[in-house]
């Protein structure tokens, strides 16, 4: 249990955002929900959303939770879901992004419609719309975008407030390249939203950016890249939830299990050297999976007690 993590992420008359990142496989899902769970059992207005085009969060809480509208969790009743579909997403925002850039399409419109980030982009889109309208009082990411994703993002985004910047000067190159105002009104209006989006993950009083890891070698890697990676954008990470510890007394005289606890213990020693500052919590390898809610709940007092 850690009593530094869960100040830190209680609602404090402000809105939190609390936005869990990691390598696939290492417990983003399993953090955020338990996490999603214990502040809507402490009574605080919370919703979960996912932006993995998996199932899990709907597997996890056993009915189907989709993209279009927040659904009510069952079973825990100030709980809220919602599944960003990037598939979903990518139509809507190619069609916007499509009519936005059609006048554009000889200087750049081709390159931002064939990213190959256009997914992630399409997804941080309706993202970017959540962080708009806060009316719970937590707001968990399983999920969140990496350093990467943001910033391919801004690249075009940059593009608009050049252009717009241009026209604003002397409106030749409007002129020359046959665009109308409004297309710039709704690029300036994405851009905007875009730059709120950031600000709010640059806050650390409103969010709390948790990066889970094993404590093993690719996981601690891909944990330093995307910390270099969000600080470059300014969004600082705070905290790392180091998952499947083996524990002491569960060893046992278990040589395999001894084996691989002792391999833990170096790593963890170089994720305190290398990630000194930052808190940090341990969940310890439970002798079952996390799939439903009374272990979704065990898992949250193990964290937050
Ligand atoms: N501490 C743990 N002990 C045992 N199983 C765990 C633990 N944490 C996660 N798991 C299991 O590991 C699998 C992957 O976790 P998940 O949260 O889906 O990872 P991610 O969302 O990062 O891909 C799941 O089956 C989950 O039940
Ligand atoms: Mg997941």
């Amino acid at each position: 249990m850690d009593q530094q993590l869960q100040q830190l992420m209680s609602p404090d008359g402000n809105t939190k955002y609390l936005f869990f990142g990691g390598k696939g496989g290492v417990g983003k899902t399993t953090l955020a929900t338990a996490t999603a769970t214990w502040f809507a059992d402490r009574g605080y207005k919370t919703m979960i959303v996912s932006t993995d085009p998996t199932v899990s969060l709907s597997a996890m809480f056993a009915q189907p939770i989709g993209g279009e509208e927040r659904v009510p969790i069952h079973h825990v009743p100030n709980l809220c879901g919602l599944n960003i579909n990037p598939s979903d997403a990518k139509g809507v925002y190619t069609k916007r992004l499509n009519s936005m850039m059609s006048q554009m399409t000889g200087t750049f419109g081709n390159e931002v419609i064939s990213t190959p980030c256009l997914d992630e982009m399409a997804t941080f889109d309706q993202f970017a719309t959540f962080l708009e309208e806060p009316d719970s009082e937590v707001i968990v990411f399983d999920t969140a975008p990496t350093g990467k994703t943001l910033r391919e993002l801004a690249i075009p985004f940059d593009w608009a407030g050049f252009l717009q910047k241009q026209i604003q000067d002397g409106r030749e190159l409007a002129k020359l390249m046959n665009m109308d105002g409004n297309s710039f009104e709704d690029l300036e209006r994405d851009k905007q939203r875009y730059e709120n989006a950031l600000n709010v993950m640059r806050n650390r009083s409103t969010t709390v950016f948790t990066m889970v890891l094993l404590p093993e070698r690719l996981p601690i890697e891909e944990t330093f890249s995307a910390i270099t990676g969000l600080d470059r954008l300014g969004i600082p990470v705070q905290s790392l939830a180091i998952n499947q510890c083996i524990l002491p007394e569960v060893i046992e005289g278990n040589r395999f299990l001894e084996a691989r606890a002792n391999l833990q213990n170096r790593y963890l020693g170089e994720i305190e050297n290398r990630f000194d500052g930052l808190i940090k919590t341990r969940l310890p390898l439970l002798d079952h999976d996390v799939s439903d809610l009374s272990t979704l709940r065990q898992v949250g007092e193990l964290l937050y007690g």
